[in-house]
């Protein structure tokens, strides 16, 4: 059996869903010859951590434990009771994972999985990978900071994948590294890769008003508790970073262009989520339907995309041909249309569910997997 220590950062909606799959693909990994040993695990304020990395691990049952308590809102701290291991404050919880990196970067090896939102996982993570241990990423943020930041956590380019960080589990980041890796070489994307403005700009096209369709994106949970998060393109403006520099180029996210769909005025420090939704928003209505029927007036439908070609990064709305892969798409799903020397006139289109917490722990399971031969 090939023993994979992890340590997950992150116990939200994508890291506990990461421990259920855990849990669930026991069988199935055990086949393939593997076992998942977690050995941490983190949230905001502490960490858990076995109380002998090299021989225990967080057994099913506390990880059964900390899912449930996760999802009623308590924080890992609290759990002090939950048996085999123990529990550090968010200071030494940093400290344990770099130690827990030094001694198993030297023996068995270690995967550390980003599973938090947050920017301050960088600096760990950098350390991670300089011991000679492996990174998983969900987490957009480390990826998006600075190029050098970025040339540091992509010097041992095998010991890091984050496929779910673009598109969730749907295989972009590993198409786009085939293609790249083959000497084939990519001059244009283009990506809807915001399930919530690809449902936004889909609904629009039937004629709704954009604030009625954001308001009831928002019932059925595609947007963020504020859905500006979703509005203002910078989600899309990181996927799109992500895969601009996987192409290979050295650029920066305020090097992007990026269209607010909301004005400056209206932001969150002017206007709260309710006035924005109640009111502010149907100020935008009318441009945006006005756009909507002269782009059709062309065969043509406004979508949200990022695009990728002749140095440039924009991510904005656009008028796209109704034809094509981006403009037949209805629904929350993504797509993403990779144009290079083998795919120039159809590109390589993939297209799918590209948020939810099941398919992105789903992409954070495969990419572990896939490290498995590093190893021993
Ligand atoms: N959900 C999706 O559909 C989807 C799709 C693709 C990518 N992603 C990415 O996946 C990541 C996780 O998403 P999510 O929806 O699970 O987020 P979430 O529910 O907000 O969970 C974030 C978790 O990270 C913890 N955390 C925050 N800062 C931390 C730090 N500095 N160190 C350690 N842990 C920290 C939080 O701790 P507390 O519990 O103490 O607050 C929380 O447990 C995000 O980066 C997101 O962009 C999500
Ligand atoms: C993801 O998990 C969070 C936290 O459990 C939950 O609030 C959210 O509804 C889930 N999202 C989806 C799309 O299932």
């Amino acid at each position: 059996m090939k023993r994979i220590p992890v340590v997950i950062a992150g116990c939200g909606g994508v890291g506990r869903q990461l421990l259920e799959h855990i849990v669930n693909c026991r069988a199935l990994h055990s086949k393939q010859g593997l076992v998942l040993r977690v050995v941490g695990v983190c949230d905001s304020q502490s960490m858990l951590v076995a109380n002998d990395i090299f021989t225990e691990e967080l057994n099913d049952d506390v990880l059964a434990r900390i899912c449930l308590e996760k999802s009623r809102g308590t924080s890992l701290s609290e759990l002090n009771d939950i048996g085999d291991c123990q529990v550090f404050d968010y200071k030494e919880a940093t400290m344990q994972v770099i130690d827990i990196a030094g001694l198993l970067g030297r023996s068995t090896g270690l995967a550390v999985v980003d599973c938090t939102a947050s920017s301050e996982t960088l600096e760990v993570l950098k350390q991670v990978i300089d011991s000679g241990c492996c990174v998983v990423l969900a987490n957009k943020k480390p990826l998006t900071s600075s190029m050098e930041d970025y040339q540091k956590l992509t010097s041992h380019i095998r010991r890091i994948r984050y496929e779910s960080t673009v598109g969730a589990g749907l295989p972009i980041i590993a198409s786009v590294t085939r293609v790249v890796a083959s000497g084939d070489s990519v001059f244009r994307i283009v990506g809807s890769l915001s399930g919530t403005l690809g449902y936004v700009m889909s609904e629009v096209e039937t004629g709704k008003p954009f604030s009625e369709v954001v308001q009831a994106a928002k019932r059925l949970g595609y947007t963020e508790p504020d859905p500006r998060d979703d509005l203002s393109g910078m989600d899309v403006a990181r996927k799109a970073l992500i895969l601009a520099r996987l192409i290979g180029w050295q650029i920066n996210l305020d090097d992007i262009t990026v269209e607010s769909l909301y004005p400056e005025e209206m932001g969150p420090n002017s206007m709260s989520t309710e006035d924005f939704l109640g009111g502010g928003l149907s100020l935008v209505d009318k441009d945006i339907a006005e756009r909507v029927r002269v782009a059709s007036l062309k065969g043509n439908v406004l979508r949200y995309v990022c695009l990728i070609e002749d140095s440039r990064v924009q991510v904005g709305s656009q008028e796209i041909s109704k034809a094509s892969s981006i403009g037949r798409l209805r629904g929350s799903d993504n797509v993403v249309e990779i144009y290079s020397r083998c795919y120039k006139e159809y590109p390589l289109v993939i297209q799918g569910a590209g948020a939810g917490n099941d398919t992105t722990a789903a992409g954070v399971l495969a990419d572990l997997i896939d490290l498995q031969d590093l190893f021993k």
